[in-house]
């Protein structure tokens, strides 16, 4: 009977012992430390430079790891890093397309590695994409549109949109044209020019701006540029015929220069995208996927290939009437660079009393 005791107090023992080290060895695995992939499509615009710091900043109160390479614009070599990421090892990866057409193979490239992908602000068209985390697009062409024609219901137009390459600039003039179509076919808004600058970039953008001032002896009420790095651009253009400040110019993500434009009187608005969420937003995804947690979202977008779960932020149009409440009072920006070119005696009273 002893015998019999003592061999079953040993079966315990070694029973106990098994399931110790099986539960030691899976705290073990959760408390590893997370690797999150970041591939950006082009670190060289503010806009996405501010992404990356509030992504690192979240992911550091994580206790996470950011592993990020900038393409610089170049869709190869985004690929190129997407791999060579997934060689060094990484548990999921955030990508910022920088051709949104073109990044499916990155995707199919992670699933072979078991690694999930989030697309960040664009989508991947035509790919197998597990998340998708983005403002609402369409949201962001209807308020510049409708800020336009708000104030100059009836003039002529010139439409400067991003590249095609960028789907989100073909979501951005739909939005736009969802507003701005009624009053073109009752012909109060005229287009006298439209296009699409490469690369988002601000110097292809004041010459397609030349281009248009030129060909319409400066005859412009409004510029529907589709973001501040074409505004800026835009702005450029204007200045040098003296027309600053006359001509309405749109923008979005509130950049510090658009930001100072606005103040200036040369830049109307801005859309402002609330960064620290959207990137606070993707960072916690990444760490929810890789720990196995059911993942909330709250829109669906289709990428041609399938219904991608998505999660869509809000927007806010901002100009000199709200920026101190919106842009300044969330320290987007601080007070004393948005105001930077105004003398001191001319800003307004921050904090408000
Ligand atoms: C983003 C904009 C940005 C633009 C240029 C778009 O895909 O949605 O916020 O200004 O790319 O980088």
């Amino acid at each position: 009977m002893k015998r019999f005791l003592l061999e079953r107090f040993i079966v315990f023992i070694v029973l106990a012992l098994v399931v110790l080290s099986f539960v030691s060895f899976s705290f073990a695995e959760e408390s590893k430390t997370i690797t999150i992939g970041v591939s950006v499509g082009d670190l060289r615009l503010e806009r996405w430079k501010r992404d990356m710091d509030y992504m690192v900043a979240r992911a550091k109160e994580l206790g996470a790891n950011v592993y990020a390479v900038s393409a610089d614009g170049d869709e190869q070599k985004q690929i190129a890093d997407i791999e060579n990421m997934l060689t060094k090892g990484i548990d999921v990866l955030i990508t910022i397309p920088t051709n949104s057409k073109t990044l499916a193979p990155a995707v199919e490239a992670a699933h072979a590695d078991n690694v999930k992908v989030i697309a960040y602000d664009r989508i991947i068209e035509n790919s197998d994409l597990d998340y998708y985390i983005t403002f609402d697009m369409l949201g962001v062409g209807k308020l510049q549109a409708q800020y336009l024609i708000d104030r100059m219901p009836k003039g002529r137009y010139f439409l400067l949109a991003g590249p095609k390459t960028d789907n989100n600039a073909l979501l951005f003039r739909e939005g736009q044209m969802m507003v701005l179509q009624p009053y073109i076919d009752k012909g109060d808004v005229v287009v006298v020019g439209d296009q699409w600058a490469e690369g988002w970039l601000s110097e292809n953008a004041m010459q397609l701006t030349e281009d248009v001032l030129t060909a319409n002896n400066n005859q412009i009420d409004a510029i529907l540029a589709s973001n501040d790095s074409t505004a800026n651009g835009a702005v450029q253009a204007l200045m040098e015929q003296g027309l600053a400040g006359k001509v309405l110019v749109t923008g979005q993500d509130a950049d510090l220069a658009a930001c100072q434009r606005i103040v200036a009187g040369t830049q109307t608005m801005s859309v402002y995208k609330p960064l620290p969420k959207l990137a606070a937003a993707a960072i916690d995804l990444a760490f929810n996927i890789v720990q196995g947690k059911t993942i909330e979202t709250n829109a669906v977008y289709n990428n041609g290939q399938k219904d991608v779960p998505s999660i869509n932020l809000d927007i806010i149009a901002v100009d000199q009437s709200n920026i101190l409440e919106t842009v300044v009072a969330d320290g987007f920006h601080s007070f004393e660079d948005v105001y930077k070119n105004v003398p001191v005696d001319q800003r307004p009273e921050w904090p408000k009393k």
